[in-house]
């Protein structure tokens, strides 16, 4: 059965049409049921049609659980089978994970544990790191924290800047969003007790995919 997955964005959404475009092409079996943003001005949005856009602005509310709240009831009534954050860059409060536990995924760009948090291609630059890259993991109340479902690699080029970098990150990104979210559109993914898991298969580490440069 189609899966039904719904998108939290606070930017541009390239994840999204990354999304948007395996699903068109055939390549994912899974419908985008509603794009949410706490921005409201977000590119994210305009990819899909207005009835599928909720977005609020977080200073409406007079604390993070009120926000987080009408967002997960919003996200519940879409009834998603996943929530993917794609460039979600709000923390979500332990209410909305919990309520839809073992099956949020989001995006990071660094080779988790390395660099949870922002500014991770600077500070893969400053470290001096000769590898860099993006993980998709499942979301658990701690920040980026959760188990770690695959990696996609990229190598730091010399007189590589924070932009550069995260450009060539950005490409892997969508591939790497777009084969995760077919294993979980196809029912092969879970989560248990912290573990991820494949087809059943416990992963004791994350799948590496290698892709070649764009
Ligand atoms: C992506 O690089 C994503 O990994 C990052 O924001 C960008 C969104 O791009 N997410 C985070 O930093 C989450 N902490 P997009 O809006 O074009 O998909």
């Amino acid at each position: 059965m189609t899966a039904r997955i719904a998108v939290l964005a606070s930017g541009g959404g390239s994840n999204l049409q990354a999304l948007l475009d395996a699903i068109a092409a055939g390549q994912l079996d899974a419908r985008i049921v509603g794009v949410f943003s706490d921005k409201p001005a977000a590119f994210a949005l305009q990819r899909v049609s207005e009835p599928l856009r909720w977005s609020r602005t977080s200073k409406a509310y007079p604390s993070r659980a009120a926000f987080d709240a009408d967002l997960a009831d919003a996200v519940a009534a879409a009834t998603p089978d996943w929530v993917v954050c794609a460039g979600y860059m709000r923390i979500l409060g332990e209410a909305f994970v919990l309520r839809f536990r073992g099956r949020v995924l989001n995006i990071h760009p660094s080779l988790l544990p390395k660099y949870r948090g922002l500014d991770t291609h600077a500070r893969a630059l400053e470290a001096g790191d000769a590898e860099h890259g993006a993980s998709v993991h499942f979301v658990i109340p701690e920040l980026d924290a959760g188990a770690v479902i695959a990696q996609a690699p990229v190598p730091v080029l010399a007189g590589d800047t924070a932009e550069s970098l995260a450009a060539r990150v950005l490409q892997v990104e969508h591939r790497l969003l777009v084969h995760v979210a077919r294993l979980a559109a196809d029912g092969r993914l879970a989560e248990h007790e912290g573990v991820a898991s494949v087809d059943g298969h416990p992963l004791f580490t994350p799948q590496r995919l290698e892709f070649a440069p764009a």
